[in-house]
């Protein structure tokens, strides 16, 4: 059986691009197909500015929205990443194989390391090691794939060339991975700036979806979507970014294709409209788990706890076995 291994990081609140780059897969697709870990990844929350409370909140908010989501316990293995110390030792067994020039080409490093700067903040030494922390994230399990949002294919890229240098230097230790991607939505665009992705730590709040968001909200913010100069709807990401964005969240929703939609709409208005309704059905059942979960916190606390259980037997192994390759003397 395949082993899949994917994660969401408690910057913020979870988004319809989160939702529907990968969330959703994970819940439909992934866990019956393969033996798969879905982990929140707390750790890499604290490469940038953050609040201690507010990432502790986000952590267990974002626990809890996959289960509503639909990721099912029985099936496959939710955790916080933090509650497994094999993240950590990989890492810096992987900081021995990357290199500084590796980490300096990285474009979420470049982006997110002038953002800080632009703010007049310093740059977190663990932000330019991000990618590597997350590379042993994926190489501790033994993944075969990762399903991600297409944001996350240089990181994946850059996985699979640590673990293949790896292997080539010290002798075979890890599973090449690689990332799949979904057909349509694979990269959600900001509503308000429809050439930038809908980022949960964003703060352009109007363009961003939340799972969270009360249908009202919801239908208001995809009301006020940007759209382009020019009557028609046309599905063109590049002429036409703001149109586009709501055809693939249509189709996303309601699993057809962007193009094909293209057609049927004669105006931007009625293609709002059902964009609206149909992200406010896609959300509610969510929404209505999470409500559910929050009333039992002891229950996603069981889960993640047996979850960390689960992985830590998973990823020792692995971790156990890359410390011997690359020449750490075993404790006696
Ligand atoms: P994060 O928390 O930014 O996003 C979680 C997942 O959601 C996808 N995604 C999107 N997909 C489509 N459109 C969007 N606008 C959009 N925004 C986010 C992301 O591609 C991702 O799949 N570095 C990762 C977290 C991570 C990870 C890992 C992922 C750490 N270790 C190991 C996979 C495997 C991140 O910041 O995701």
């Amino acid at each position: 059986m395949k082993r899949v291994f994917s994660g969401v990081k408690p910057t913020g609140h979870l988004t319809l691009g989160n939702y529907l780059g990968a969330m959703r897969r994970w819940s439909t697709v992934d866990q019956h197909r393969a033996d798969s870990l879905f982990c929140v990844v707390d750790l890499h929350a604290l490469t940038v500015e953050h609040d201690p409370g507010r990432v502790r909140r986000l952590s267990h908010q974002a626990a809890t929205l996959l289960l509503a989501a639909g990721l099912d316990p029985q099936v496959c293995t939710v955790f916080v990443q933090s509650h497994v110390d094999e993240h950590a030792r990989l890492s810096y067994l992987l900081e021995c194989v990357a290199t500084d020039g590796e980490m300096r080409r990285m474009i979420q490093y470049k982006e997110k390391a002038s953002a800080e700067r632009d703010r007049g903040g310093s740059v977190r030494l663990s932000l330019l090691t991000y990618p590597v922390l997350m590379a042993a994230d994926i190489l501790a399990y033994g993944t075969d794939e990762v399903p991600v949002g297409d944001d996350q294919a240089q990181h994946v890229e850059l996985t699979r060339d640590l673990a293949v240098r790896f292997n080539q230097r010290y002798g075979h230790t890890f599973v090449v991975p690689r990332a799949t991607h979904p057909e349509v939505a694979a990269r959600v665009m900001n509503l308000q700036e429809p050439t930038s992705k809908m980022g949960k730590s964003d703060d352009v709040g109007p363009g961003i979806v939340y799972l969270l968001d009360e249908p009202a909200v919801v239908r208001k913010k995809i009301m006020r979507a940007v759209t382009d100069s020019g009557q028609d709807v046309e599905y063109d990401r590049e002429a036409r970014p703001g149109v586009s964005n709501l055809l693939e969240i249509l189709a996303a929703c309601e699993g057809g294709n962007p193009e094909a939609l293209a057609g049927v709409y004669e105006s931007y208005g009625s293609l709002k409209k059902d964009t609206a309704e149909a992200v406010v059905e896609l959300l509610r059942p969510v929404q209505q788990r999470h409500k559910e979960l929050c009333a039992d916190p002891a229950y996603v606390e069981g889960v993640l706890r047996d979850g960390a259980a689960r992985a830590r037997e998973m990823a020792r192994p692995t971790v156990d076995g890359a410390y011997r390759a690359i020449g750490l003397l075993p404790p006696a």
